[in-house]
């Protein structure tokens, strides 16, 4: 954060300052309390469960100098009207007094936060980053994010997420890309949305938000992306398999764990990279990211080393453990769409034959796919028929923890061909007891559900159970 007086942050706000004006801010601005520290700001947020304001005494107690209210509270504040209008403000300032700082937004359906850390351990070898930890994506996260930002900062990699129209162009207001990656349009949220093409008008206004001297990086094997290129001012760069996209990758192969390595290709030459993250859908998006370095001016040296030594910064995504008893578990459980559980399903398919040898199999115990809409049911049925026709490579159970995802039964029953055991059960618990009388040494156990089902419980009972 650039240090702000509390006079001049009332002043950015528009808010009714009430405390110390000539205060200084000089720590993080955050919404825990619990995270609140010396020199920094509390935003106080009314949730479903508790109200911010209750702690803004808390915060103020922990060093915080301040707190950004829409009601009185007995501490030191900024009364405004909108808490997330206000952090907006604040953040938009801080990014107007750093023109060093060269923004980058990524969206997308699928993807942002692997990218988005992906390209932030590129840019860390160009200069200091600011990049949010996880998903800190929304009308909150982003601001706040941003805010992280102060006079050393040189690249700013910013994941924006959208639930409806208008949301990507808000948080682009906030902190204006010169720099924007979009990695595909898919149906997670696609249920709020309407429908793919919507989605695909909302991650498109990133594209329209870009300057004419930016550069809009695009994924060539998606047309509703591609398609982008003519809602954008700016320079476009495409990356992906497509042979016509300017950074791409050859020659992929993917180890006994998933991960995948291949031949970056770029306009400058070619080099090898093999990644620490599992699963082939980290392919594109380690393109995304490189596409974007190169932007930024690293060279293929340093992208190619920066991919090949990159780790996973966010839990529970395609985290890969082999158990001391043999047993591997792929956590996924951070989130799930019909996309996203393809692709998982890929790797558990892949990580199955892998141990074909020694007699692995594969589990999928797949939670349910949130907010599809009107299409939920039948993208359980799909998911369950794709699920039972990567059976070749072993699936030997598919089990659907809780009501919303039994369907997925139905669609697997539709390819007679398949032989495992298919079983639904009520939840998370039910699941584990049912899998602890069938995994044997070698056997492979996914476990995916949208956020909202956490079977990051059982990924983590399943991770335990033998020691690690
Ligand atoms: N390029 C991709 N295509 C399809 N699926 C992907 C891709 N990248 C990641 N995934 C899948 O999506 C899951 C979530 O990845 P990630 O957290 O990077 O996405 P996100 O777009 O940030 O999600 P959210 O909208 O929840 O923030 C991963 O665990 C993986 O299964
Ligand atoms: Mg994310």
């Amino acid at each position: 954060m650039i240090p702000l007086s509390l006079a001049r942050i009332a002043q950015i706000c528009g808010g009714e300052l009430h405390g110390d004006p000539a205060a200084v801010v000089t720590g993080e601005v955050v919404i825990d309390s619990r995270r609140a520290g010396p020199g920094g700001l509390f935003a106080a947020v009314a949730g479903e469960r508790s109200d911010g304001h209750d702690f803004a005494a808390a915060a103020v107690a922990a060093g915080a100098v301040a707190a950004l209210v829409t009601r009185p509270v007995p501490v030191p504040s900024v009364l405004v009207a909108d808490v997330p209008r206000a952090l907006a403000a604040l953040a938009r300032f801080v990014v107007d007094a750093l023109p060093a700082a060269r923004i980058t937004g990524i969206t997308g359906s699928s993807g942002k936060t692997s990218t988005k850390d992906l390209a932030a351990q590129l840019t860390e070898r160009l200069g200091p980053t600011i990049a949010p930890a996880g998903s800190y994506n929304n009308e909150f996260g982003h601001p706040l994010t941003v805010l992280r930002a102060d006079a050393s900062t040189r690249y700013l990699v910013l994941e924006l997420s959208a639930r409806g129209a208008g949301h990507i162009a808000y948080l682009c207001r906030i902190a204006p890309p010169r720099y924007g990656v979009v990695l595909n349009v898919g149906h997670a949220h696609a249920g709020e949305f309407g429908g793919l093409d919507q989605v695909a008008r909302a991650k498109g206004e990133l594209a329209e938000a870009l300057p004419r001297d930016g550069v809009a990086i695009l994924n060539a094997d998606d047309p509703r992306v591609l398609a982008m290129a003519a809602r954008t001012a700016a320079r476009v760069v495409t990356f992906g398999y497509d042979p016509a996209a300017q950074v791409r990758a050859a020659d992929i192969r993917l180890d006994e764990l998933g991960r995948p390595s291949f031949t970056l290709l770029t306009p400058e030459g070619s080099a090898p990279v093999a990644l620490r993250l599992h699963g082939a859908h980290n392919v594109p998006n380690a393109l995304a990211a490189a596409a974007l370095a190169r932007e930024l001016g690293l060279g293929l040296p340093g992208i190619a080393d920066g991919l090949c030594t990159a780790v996973a910064r966010s839990r529970w995504r395609m985290e890969v453990r082999r158990r001391a008893d043999g047993v591997t578990v792929i956590n996924d459980a951070y989130n799930a769409n019909p996309e996203s559980v393809r692709v998982a399903l890929d790797a558990l398919a892949h990580l199955a034959q892998s141990r074909l040898a020694e007699g692995g199999r594969g589990f999928a115990v797949l939670g349910h796919m949130a907010e599809l809409g009107g299409t939920s049911r039948a993208s359980h049925e799909e998911i369950g028929e794709y699920a039972a026709r990567v059976a070749d490579s072993g699936l030997a159970g598919l089990i659907a923890v809780g009501e919303e995802a039994a369907p997925m039964l139905d669609g697997a029953r539709r390819v007679p061909s398949w032989t495992g055991e298919a079983a639904a059960v009520p939840d998370g618990a039910a699941a584990l007891e049912l899998l602890a009388n069938r995994l044997k040494p070698s056997d492979v156990v996914l476990v995916k559900a949208s956020r909202a089902a956490h079977l990051e419980g059982v990924a983590a009972a399943l991770e335990g159970e033998a020691g690690q």
